[in-house]
C-alpha cells in the first residue's frame, strides 16, 4: 500500500517509527512527471532497502528567475498510476507543499509565540545554503548558476526530513549526482548514494531527451580506436550537434569524480554534453573507461 504524505512532520514521524522497527529506507528524490528512467532508479531502490520513499517535489530553488517554473511538466495522478505499477511498489510518496516556508516556526523562533510582526521582519525567507564549490562550478554549474546549490540544499533538506539509508540518483544528471555524493561524504550524512546507470530508449538517447540523438557515439568509438584527444573528441560533439540544427551549450571530457577537465584521456573519463534545440535544453552523458 502506497502512502502519500504531504507534510514533513508527518514524514519525518513515519521514517523514525520505521526505522525504530529496524526497518531500512531508500529515497529517490524525483521533481515528478515519471517516467522509465525514474521508475528504474525505484526498483533499484528496492535492492538496497526495504522500505522506499519517492518525493515527488519541484524544488523552486534549482530555478532561475529566467528560467520558467511555472512550465515545469506536473501530472501527480499519473505519476501515482505509474508508481502502482513498479514491481515492489512504494512505500511512501512524499509531496510537500513547500519546503520554503517556515511560517510559524520563524515567528516562534523570534519571540516564542507566533507574531505577525515578527514573521515579517524576519521572512520566511531561506538564508542557508550547501555550496559544492568546486564540483558546482563547471558544465551545468556555468550555464545555469544557481542550480547546484538549489539542488544540494533541498536534497540536504530531504535527507534531513526523510533520514534514508540510501538515496538512488541516476547518472544521467551525472554533475548532480558527483555533487550529492560529494556532499554526503563532506557533510559526514550516513547516507550511501547509489548511482544508476541511465536508462536508454532503443536508438540509445537517454530517457526524456526527446529529439535528441546520442551525440556521444562518435566520440565514444573514435577514443575507443584510439583518439584521445579530448579536443578533437568534442569537435566531433559539437559538429553534429551543429549540423542537426542545435546550439553546443558545453561538450566537457572530464575526470569521472574530480570532475576535472581533461585534454588528453589517460584514465577513465566521462563526456559530458548539453546542447539547445530550440527552447529545450537537453543533457546526455557517456563514460568511457579506457
Ligand atoms: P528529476 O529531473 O525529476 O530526476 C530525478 C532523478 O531521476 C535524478 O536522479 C535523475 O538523474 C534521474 N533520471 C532522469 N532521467 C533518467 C534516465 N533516463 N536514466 C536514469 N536516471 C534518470 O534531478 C532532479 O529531478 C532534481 O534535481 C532533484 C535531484 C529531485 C532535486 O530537486
Amino acid at each position: 500500500q502506497t502512502i502519500i504524505i504531504t507534510d514533513k512532520y508527518q514524514m519525518r514521524t513515519w521514517a523514525r517509527t520505521m526505522r525504530s522497527l529496524s526497518n531500512t529506507i531508500a529515497l529517490v528524490p524525483t521533481m515528478g512527471f515519471l517516467h522509465d528512467g525514474h521508475l528504474s532508479l525505484i526498483q533499484e531502490a528496492h535492492n538496497h532497502s526495504q522500505l522506499v520513499v519517492v518525493s515527488i517535489y519541484v524544488n523552486p530553488s534549482q530555478f532561475a528567475p529566467s528560467e520558467d517554473l511555472s512550465t515545469y511538466p506536473s501530472d501527480f495522478d499519473g505519476d501515482i498510476r505509474k508508481l502502482m505499477d513498479v514491481p515492489g511498489g512504494v512505500d511512501v510518496v512524499f509531496h510537500p507543499h513547500n519546503l520554503y516556508d517556515y511560517g510559524v516556526e520563524s515567528a516562534m523562533d523570534c519571540a516564542g509565540m507566533p507574531d505577525v510582526s515578527c514573521l515579517e521582519e524576519s521572512g520566511s525567507g531561506h538564508e542557508t545554503w550547501v555550496r559544492v564549490e568546486r564540483l558546482e562550478k563547471g558544465m551545468c554549474g556555468r550555464s545555469r548558476p544557481v542550480f547546484f546549490r538549489g539542488v544540494a540544499t533541498v536534497v540536504a533538506k530531504l535527507f534531513n526530513i526523510v533520514d534514508p539509508d540510501v538515496a538512488v540518483f541516476g547518472k544521467k544528471d551525472y554533475q548532480q549526482w558527483r555533487i550529492i555524493r560529494r556532499m554526503v561524504r563532506d557533510l559526514d550524512f550516513s547516507i550511501n548514494v547509489v548511482g544508476f546507470e541511465i536508462v536508454r530508449d532503443a536508438d540509445g538517447l537517454a530517457m526524456s531527451s526527446r529529439n535528441c540523438k546520442a551525440y556521444w557515439l562518435y566520440p565514444k568509438s573514435a577514443a575507443e580506436r584510439g583518439e584521445l584527444n579530448c579536443k578533437r573528441l568534442k569537435n566531433l560533439v559539437a559538429d553534429e550537434i551543429q549540423e542537426a540544427g542545435g546550439e553546443l551549450d558545453y561538450a566537457e571530457i572530464v575526470e569521472q569524480e574530480s570532475l576535472e577537465v581533461m585534454e588528453e584521456i589517460k584514465s577513465p573519463v566521462v563526456i559530458l554534453i548539453a546542447a539547445w534545440f530550440g527552447k529545450v535544453r537537453l543533457i546526455d552523458n557517456i563514460e568511457i573507461n579506457i
